[in-house]
């Protein structure tokens, strides 16, 4: 007979501490970054924890890397639970990690009760989720989802490394794993993850039940002028892009988000050309990540952001050319697969609430090609994308209970 499956926090919150240990910065956070050697290493760990546990172990052409553990049923398509191993360049280290290991956890979970689920459990670890060194973010799942990925084939990352050739020496880095063709059915998608934000926090919830996700767009504005000496060019000489950059930036700020408190507006990376202390810039590059949950309001911001940054071009004499790097629409979650984390939540008594995500995660994509949901548990002060980002083992732990029992449930129809 079977025992109850049951966590086991100690060996969640260890394999937390030891996969920190990859690419940990001096600052208590991780620099992980996809597809880098450190990326390599966390997922070999995983890798070796699976095989000496039993599990399969399998990647696809995007280097997603998966986790079988069978059911009892063997023409059932596998229910996914999972996360991301990548960080952000100054990343904590909770972020993608607890869903992945506690997911992996809840695989161990069931191996330790011999516990029989009806459909297969694969536990997914998704390609660069992050996208700060290769964008866009999501890549792997998107793929796994039917984007059409031909466009990637020359992606250079912001270090200078190219996507193709970093994903091919990531894949032969771990022979262990059988090969897969990218993409396969699969019966369903639940993901753990910190929330990233303070609500559940501040109103001391410990399980948020995540019902859909708002849309992301990133653009890329360039404001091309004349590079020039500084100290002899004057004013009415100059076709200076900063100062355009400057004002544009300014001007958005002041109006995006003041006026909408739904929506966000960050302006995450900046460079000029050629970077010379003592030489007006000949070109401005900056980014815009921009999110809203209603999709009218997303095309109305980056209108916006056009027109601004045109105007402020054209008041200095300079051009400025935009380019949209990355449309993520926003998406509900599967309204069973929502019920079926809420009865999880509910059978272990815990105060939850329903929320939207304000970040995006692989399951927006893998919504579309199957029942996905999402868990939420609080992280301290709302920090994420951040070295101090902090989750309490208690919240940390909760979150995998609920992630095995919704599992449990999802598996066995
Ligand atoms: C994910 O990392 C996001 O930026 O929402
Ligand atoms: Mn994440
Ligand atoms: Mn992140
Ligand atoms: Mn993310």
């Amino acid at each position: 007979m079977s025992l109850q499956p049951e966590i086991d926090g100690e060996r969640l919150l260890g394999r937390l501490n030891a996969f920190a240990r990859i690419g940990a910065t001096p600052a208590g956070g991780v620099n992980r970054q996809a597809l880098s050697a450190e990326d390599r290493s966390a997922r070999r760990l995983l890798a070796e924890l699976a095989l000496e546990r039993g599990f399969a172990v399998f990647q696809d052409g995007m280097a997603n890397l998966f986790i079988r553990r069978e059911g009892s049923d063997a023409t059932l398509p596998p229910l996914l639970i999972g996360s991301h191993l990548d960080s952000q360049p100054t990343g904590g280290r909770f972020d993608g990690a607890l869903g992945t290991l506690s997911a992996f956890e809840a695989l161990e979970a069931l191996e330790d009760a011999k516990a029989q689920t009806r459909m297969p459990i694969e536990v997914v670890a998704w390609t660069n989720e992050e996208g700060s060194r290769f964008a866009p973010g999501v890549m792997g799942s998107m793929a796994f989802a039917g984007a059409d990925t031909a466009a990637w084939k020359s992606t250079v990352g912001s270090d200078g490394a190219s996507l193709a050739k970093e994903l091919e020496a990531t894949i032969a880095a771990l022979p262990e794993a059988a090969q897969r063709p990218t993409g396969m059915p699969i019966s369903g998608y639940i993901e753990l993850h910190i929330e990233q934000g303070p609500s559940l926090e501040k109103e001391r919830i410990s399980i948020g039940v995540v019902t859909a996700v708002q849309g992301t767009r990133w653009l890329e504005v360039s404001i091309q002028g004349t590079a020039g000496h500084a100290g002899t060019t004057g004013l009415a000489y100059r076709r200076d892009p900063m100062v355009a950059a400057v004002a544009a930036m300014h001007r958005l700020q002041a109006t995006i988000m003041p006026l909408d408190a739904d929506a966000r507006l960050t302006v995450g990376r900046i460079t000029a050309q050629p970077g010379s202390i003592n030489a007006i810039p000949q070109s401005v590059i900056f980014t815009a990540d921009l999110r809203h949950p209603q999709p009218e309001r997303l095309d109305a911001i980056e209108a916006e952001l056009r027109e601004v940054c045109a105007a402020e071009a054209e008041a200095q004499d300079c051009t400025a050319m935009i380019r949209r790097s990355f449309d993520m629409p926003g998406a509900a979650f599967s309204p069973d697969m929502i019920d079926v984390v809420e009865e999880a939540v509910n059978s272990l008594r815990l105060p939850h609430k329903r929320m939207i995500s304000g970040a995006f995660h692989d399951a927006l994509f893998i919504a579309r090609v199957a029942p996905a949901a999402m868990i939420f548990v609080p992280c301290r002060d709302g920090l994420s994308h951040n070295e101090a980002e902090y989750v309490e083992p208690a919240h940390a732990v909760t979150g995998a209970r609920v992630l095995l029992q919704a599992a449990i449930v999802a598996a066995s129809p």
